[in-house]
């Protein structure tokens, strides 16, 4: 029988590893290793909270706030923060841990977007059941985010359409004004 709500406590998961020097760009782990990471994570906490296989939709931004070593352990603690019909934000927390000092930073916090897929087509998820008030807002923050992706979308792609019929000529002065925003291009 398929289980048609859970609460958010029971989504969250923790994956943790050692970053290795195949990880390595420059001496620090390199961005693409832990964004392999992430999306490992988000589609762990998707799949088993929807009961199917799940995959990724959109990142949303992600800020490398400080770099993580060679060595150093990372944890991905991660749970469903807002699920919709068939798709799903999860929220991802990165924290990295030097063993020798036992230095513990947040480096990262990731929101990625995993729909739920049944013979290769979008399959409704369960209920999220909010347990408190910060549950409440996390799911209310993922609900506007979903929203305004795509009316941002909508408004990206009448800017585009606007730049794209413009001259040559008027592209190139638009290229050196300080500000796109002023003149209605941004
Ligand atoms: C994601 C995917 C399944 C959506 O398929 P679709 O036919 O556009 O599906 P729908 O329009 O019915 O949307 C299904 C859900 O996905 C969400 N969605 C679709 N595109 C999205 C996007 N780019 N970002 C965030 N959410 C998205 C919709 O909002 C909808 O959510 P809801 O059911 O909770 O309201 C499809 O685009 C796909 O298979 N993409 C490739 C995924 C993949 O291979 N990922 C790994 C990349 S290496």
């Amino acid at each position: 029988m398929e289980v048609t709500a859970k609460p958010v406590s029971a989504t969250r998961s923790t994956l943790t590893q050692v970053m290795e020097p195949g990880h390595n760009f420059l001496g620090k782990v390199f961005g693409g290793a832990l964004l392999s990471m992430v999306d490992l994570a988000a589609y762990t906490t998707a799949s088993r909270f929807a009961g199917n296989i799940c995959v990724t939709a959109s990142f949303d931004r992600v800020d490398f706030v400080a770099p993580i070593d060679v060595g150093d352990v990372v944890t991905m603690e991660s749970f469903i923060g807002f699920a919709g019909r068939t798709s799903m934000e999860v929220v991802i927390d990165v924290w990295a841990e030097n063993i020798l000092t036992g230095e513990k930073r947040h480096t990262n916090k990731a929101r990625v977007t995993m729909v739920a897929l049944k013979d290769g087509k979008p399959y409704p998820v369960p209920k999220l059941i909010c347990e408190n008030r910060e549950d409440r807002l996390t799911f209310l923050e993922g609900k506007a985010r979903k929203e305004r992706r795509f009316a941002h979308r909508a408004e990206f792609d009448q800017i585009m359409e606007r730049l794209a019929s413009q001259t040559d000529e008027k592209l190139d002065e638009l290229i050196l004004v300080s500000s796109l925003a002023e003149l209605g291009f941004a």
